[in-house]
């Protein structure tokens, strides 16, 4: 095993790259298990699971970045618990404790030391923390066992074209999450449930769907992989709704847009005030703050046109910056987001 892996850090896309170690918790009989660490890619699970059949997962993603001083830091790991935790409750699964999971984030990173991305590279090691249900069931009901697993890869930006802005198209046929159901959770059934939508879109040009409130199709809620932001004058405004993942990245852009002097609002959005806004983007933990260029109305076939000359706007601009240089330790953590490993 050599010390530096061979990877071209700074070209990177997001994608799976084999590291050395994932660890591993299994709740068994009532209580969590001793954290195990391997360096197998596969797991060994009965076929009549029940995350298998009737998607008891939930999963994370965050990520850990090497700074400009040379120190490992995660970025806002309780606030990943604090969602994994409420997903596993939404889906009948045994929470992690905190403790634990926080122990098993740091132990994982610490063991692939040598797959974080150099500091200057633009890219960083993407956690990816995962519960199932492990019991074998035919019935419909909860699993009694569960496993907790973390693996970790380094990656790129999510969007192949980085910072450069791009479009996102809304199709009225398909919805993420039902008004009452699952999307304010991270389980796997919600990505399933867009990948249609998602596949036609790309097939198009788009990068994402920004999807409607599933109710009324009225309101804006979120892009497939990202929570939607946008800036109108002196206002960052993202959607308020049931049905959209409750984003770390746009509670962090959301106090970062507030040190900035901006006023925050997080309410309905309906889609016609797209026609007043002067910048939008998708953010999330790979997305990171992608702009957005045009949002096409497939249904109705109207664009939303954002103009920036094609660049990303100013506002959106300061706030990835902002983030990024408190991730990379360039700038003071003042709101204490990382964990310095
Ligand atoms: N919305 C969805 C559907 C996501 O998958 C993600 C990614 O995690 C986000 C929003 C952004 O959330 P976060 O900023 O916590 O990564
Ligand atoms: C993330 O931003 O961490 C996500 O989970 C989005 C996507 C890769 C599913």
């Amino acid at each position: 095993m050599s010390d530096i892996p061979d990877i071209n850090w700074s070209n990177l896309p997001f994608g799976y790259v084999k590291t050395d170690f994932n660890v591993r918790c299994t709740f068994k009989d009532g209580k969590w298990g001793e954290i195990e660490v391997h360096d197998d890619e596969f797991l060994n699970i009965h076929m009549a699971a029940s995350c298998l059949h009737y998607g008891q997962e939930a999963f994370e993603g965050q990520k850990a970045f090497r700074g400009v001083d040379g120190k490992i830091r995660i970025f806002r790991i309780e606030e990943n618990w604090k969602r994994i935790a409420a997903s596993a409750e939404g889906i009948m699964m045994e929470p992690i404790p905190q403790d634990l999971f926080i122990e098993m984030v740091k132990k994982v990173v610490l063991l692939n030391e040598r797959f974080i991305p150099p500091y200057g590279s633009g890219s960083s090691l993407y956690i990816r923390p995962l519960e199932i249900g492990i019991s074998p069931l035919v019935g419909v009901r909860p699993a009694t066992d569960y496993q907790f697993i973390i693996f970790v890869t380094p990656v790129g930006p999510y969007f192949p074209e980085g910072f450069r802005p791009t479009k996102v198209v809304i199709y009225r046929e398909y919805d993420r999450a039902a008004p009452c159901g699952t999307g304010r959770w991270k389980v796997g059934g919600n990505y399933a449930a867009g990948m249609r939508a998602t596949a036609r879109a790309k097939q198009h040009g788009f990068s994402a769907v920004l999807f409607l409130d599933p109710k009324e199709k009225k309101y804006l809620d979120e892009c497939g992989p990202a929570n939607f932001f946008a800036i109108k004058g002196n206002k960052y405004i993202t959607p308020k709704s049931n049905s959209i993942l409750p984003s770390v990245t746009n509670k962090s852009l959301q106090q970062l847009a507030l040190d900035m002097g901006l006023e925050v609002e997080c309410r309905p959005i309906e889609l016609a005030e797209l026609e007043s806004i002067d910048e939008a983007a998708e953010c999330g933990t790979a997305a990171v703050a992608s702009p957005i260029s045009e949002i096409y109305d497939f249904d109705n076939d109207h664009s939303y046109v954002i103009a920036h000359d094609g660049n990303p706007g100013p506002v959106t601009t300061e706030l990835y910056h902002r983030l990024q240089a408190i991730q990379r330790g360039e700038a003071e953590d003042i709101h204490n987001w990382c964990t310095i490993l």
